[in-house]
C-alpha cells in the first residue's frame, strides 16, 4: 500500500511510468489529465512530448511549488490545481481529453515529512493530512469510540486485532495524548506474533484512508472520469493497496465490455457507448523496477478505453460500496 520511493535523491520515482505512457501514447498529443501530480513524474514526461498539453491535479500545495516551475517552462501546454481529484469535473476545457491517470496514495516526499505523519516510523503528533482535509489522524484517535475505531480499523485496514487495538486506544487516551509512537506501541503490544509486514502497517493504512477521504474520491473521480474520457480515451489507475484496486477493478470490469449485461448498469448505457478494458489482468512493475524501487511491488495498473460519448449512469458504483462510503460518515461530528 506505501507508494513509491527512491531514497537516492530524494525525489519520487513514478511507478509504472513506462506502461503508463504505452497505454496513453502522449506521442500522438492531446490533452491529458494527471489526478496525482505528486511530484511531477508523469506529467514532466508527457510534456516531452510537443503536441500533448497536461491538466494537473493535487490536494496537498506542496506540489504547487514543482508545478510552477513547469507553468514557466510550458506555458500553454500545462495547468496546475491544487484541488482533490473529485472535483475534475471543474475543469474548464473544451479540449477533448486523451487520457486520465491516477497514481494512488502517497510521494515519497510525502512520507518522508515527519510533520505529515504518515509514517509509523516517525515520531509525534499523529495527523497524516495530504492537503484540504477537516480533520486529522489525531482527531480520530482522539474522539471517536471503541465501536468506530473498530469498524475503521476493520475495514479501511483490514485488520484482524481491530477489536483489541480499539479498545487498547480508549483505555490509554484517559491518561494521555495518543502520540504516533504509541500508537505503535500499541499495536506492538497487541499484535504478538510475527507478521512479514509492520504490525502497523494496516492500522496507519485505514487512518490515512479515513483521514483523506480517499474511498469517496476515488469512487467520485472515476466515476466523473468515465464520463469526461473522450472517444477513444484512455483512464488508467496505478493502486497500492486491495480496496483501492478492488474498486477500480469492479468500476472497469463493469463499464467495460467483457460484461455487456451488468447487473447494474441500465442496457440502454451499452447502446452509444462501451469500455474496453485495456488488459483483462492488472500490469505489474518488473522485477527490475522493484529491485530499483521495493515499494513498487504492490502497484496494480488497470485501464480502460472508452468508445462512444454518450453519458453513462454510474449510480452503481455508489450503491456498490455503499458500506464503505458509509463509514466515512462516522467522522460528520470531528
Ligand atoms: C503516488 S503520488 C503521485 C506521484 C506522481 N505520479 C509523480 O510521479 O510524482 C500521489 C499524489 O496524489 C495526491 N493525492 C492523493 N489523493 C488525492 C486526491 N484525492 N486529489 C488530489 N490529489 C491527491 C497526493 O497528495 C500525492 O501527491
Amino acid at each position: 500500500m506505501s507508494a513509491t520511493i527512491v531514497p537516492e535523491n530524494n525525489l519520487h520515482y513514478p511507478v509504472l511510468l513506462k506502461e503508463v505512457l504505452s497505454i496513453i501514447s502522449p506521442q500522438n498529443g492531446g490533452t491529458f489529465i494527471d489526478c496525482t501530480f505528486g511530484q511531477g513524474g508523469y506529467s514532466k514526461k508527457i510534456l516531452q512530448f510537443p503536441k500533448a498539453k497536461v491538466i494537473a491535479f493535487d490536494r496537498d500545495q506542496r506540489s504547487k511549488l514543482i508545478a510552477d516551475k513547469l507553468k514557466k517552462k510550458f506555458k500553454d501546454r500545462f495547468e496546475f490545481f491544487n484541488r482533490k481529484f473529485s472535483e475534475i469535473d471543474n475543469i474548464k476545457t473544451s479540449d477533448q481529453i486523451k487520457g486520465i491517470i491516477f497514481d494512488l496514495g502517497f510521494s515519497y516526499s510525502q512520507i518522508k515529512d515527519p510533520s505529515i505523519g504518515l509514517s509509523f516510523n516517525h515520531k509525534g503528533k499523529l495527523n497524516m493530512k495530504m492537503g484540504l482535509n477537516k480533520f486529522s489522524a489525531q482527531d480520530i484517535i482522539k474522539n471517536l469510540s471503541a465501536n468506530e475505531l473498530e469498524k475503521i480499523f476493520k475495514y479501511y485496514g483490514e485488520e484482524k486485532h481491530s477489536k483489541m487495538i480499539s479498545k487498547k486506544i480508549v483505555k490509554e487516551r484517559k491518561y494521555k495524548e495518543i502520540l504516533t509512537e504509541d500508537l505503535v506501541d500499541i499495536i506492538n503490544l497487541t499484535k504478538k506474533n510475527y507478521t512479514k509486514k509492520n504490525k502497523s502497517t494496516k492500522i496507519f493504512q485505514a487512518l490515512r484512508i479515513l483521514v483523506n477521504n480517499e474511498i469517496s474520491e476515488l469512487i467520485l473521480g472515476l466515476s466523473k472520469s468515465s464520463n469526461l474520457i473522450s472517444n477513444n480515451g484512455v483512464i488508467a489507475v496505478v493502486s497500492f493497496h486491495s480496496i483501492e484496486d478492488k474498486i477500480c477493478k469492479f468500476f472497469f470490469n463493469e463499464i467495460s465490455s467483457l460484461r455487456k449485461v451488468s447487473r447494474y448498469l441500465p442496457i440502454n448505457n451499452f447502446n452509444d457507448v462501451s469500455f474496453n478494458l485495456i488488459k483483462k489482468k492488472p500490469i505489474t512493475p518488473s522485477i527490475t523496477e522493484i529491485e530499483k524501487n521495493a515499494p513498487s511491488r504492490s502497484a496494480k495498473l488497470r485501464a480502460v478505453k472508452r468508445s462512444g460519448t454518450n453519458k453513462i449512469d454510474t449510480g452503481f458504483i455508489f450503491q456498490k460500496f455503499k458500506f464503505l462510503l458509509e463509514i466515512e460518515k462516522i467522522t460528520s461530528k470531528l
